[in-house]
């Protein structure tokens, strides 16, 4: 139990590096005063060019997916059972502590991101079916409308329908795993859409900021 917990903190903290605002103190700027004030890949792309802000988006993701790729892997042999209920909720614990870690880092005053690329690198790795579904929904926003929030939020909400969907039809593993996956789903959607609360003022006043136009925030 007591590596369980370790392996939880450790999740929380890999999930907390702010790689986005350690992007922009490379560059002498503080993300969270410039652009949209964020610390994620979208805004570090945006105020500092794609070529920070794509090795940002990938470590973004990266620290999402490899944790819970290795709770998948490793935590049977911390655990002692690969199929049982505590695995289950050791890897759900897993997959919350590094959005939180990325949401609320402690290394920022606990102001973090959106949780964007990290959920989508747990998403990857917990259930691709899912995460296909959400990057679909991002993809074709994004093509469309050139804005990355309205993109992340309507693929937030296409997460939450495609993990209610698909998980009670998963194969394998007991109700109660379900239901604790089906939570995650629900609540990190809600997490996401919450983060993006000063988008939604900017989307409903027609503020918001579009790749395709030139409007800055
Ligand atoms: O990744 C967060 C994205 O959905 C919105 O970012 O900088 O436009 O608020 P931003």
């Amino acid at each position: 139990t007591a590596w369980i917990v370790l392996y939880i903190a450790a999740s929380y903290l890999v999930g907390a590096v702010p790689f986005g605002y350690l992007a922009g103190r490379c560059r002498g700027l503080d993300l969270r005063k410039e652009g949209s004030c964020n610390i994620g890949a979208t805004n570090a792309w945006r105020v500092l060019g794609w070529r920070w802000g794509a090795p940002v988006f990938a470590l973004d993701f990266l620290k999402g997916f490899i944790p819970v790729f290795g709770a998948l892997h490793w935590l049977p042999f911390l655990t002692g059972d690969s199929a049982g209920w505590d695995f289950n909720t050791a890897v759900v614990l897993v997959c919350f502590a590094v959005v939180l870690g990325h949401t609320y880092t402690c290394f920022l005053g606990f102001k973090g991101g959106k949780g964007v690329a990290t959920t989508a690198g747990v998403l990857f790795a917990l259930n691709p079916a899912v995460a296909c579904t959400a990057l679909a929904t991002w993809l074709v926003l994004v093509g469309i409308s050139g804005i990355v929030s309205l993109a992340s939020i309507l693929a937030a909400v296409a997460m939450i329908v495609a993990g209610w969907w698909m998980y009670p039809l998963a194969e394998g593993g007991s109700i109660s795993s379900q239901v604790l996956y089906i939570a995650f789903f629900t609540l990190i959607g809600l997490l996401v859409i919450f983060k993006h609360r000063s988008n939604m003022a900017r989307l409903f006043n027609g503020t918001e900021h579009s790749f395709y136009s030139k409007k800055s925030k």
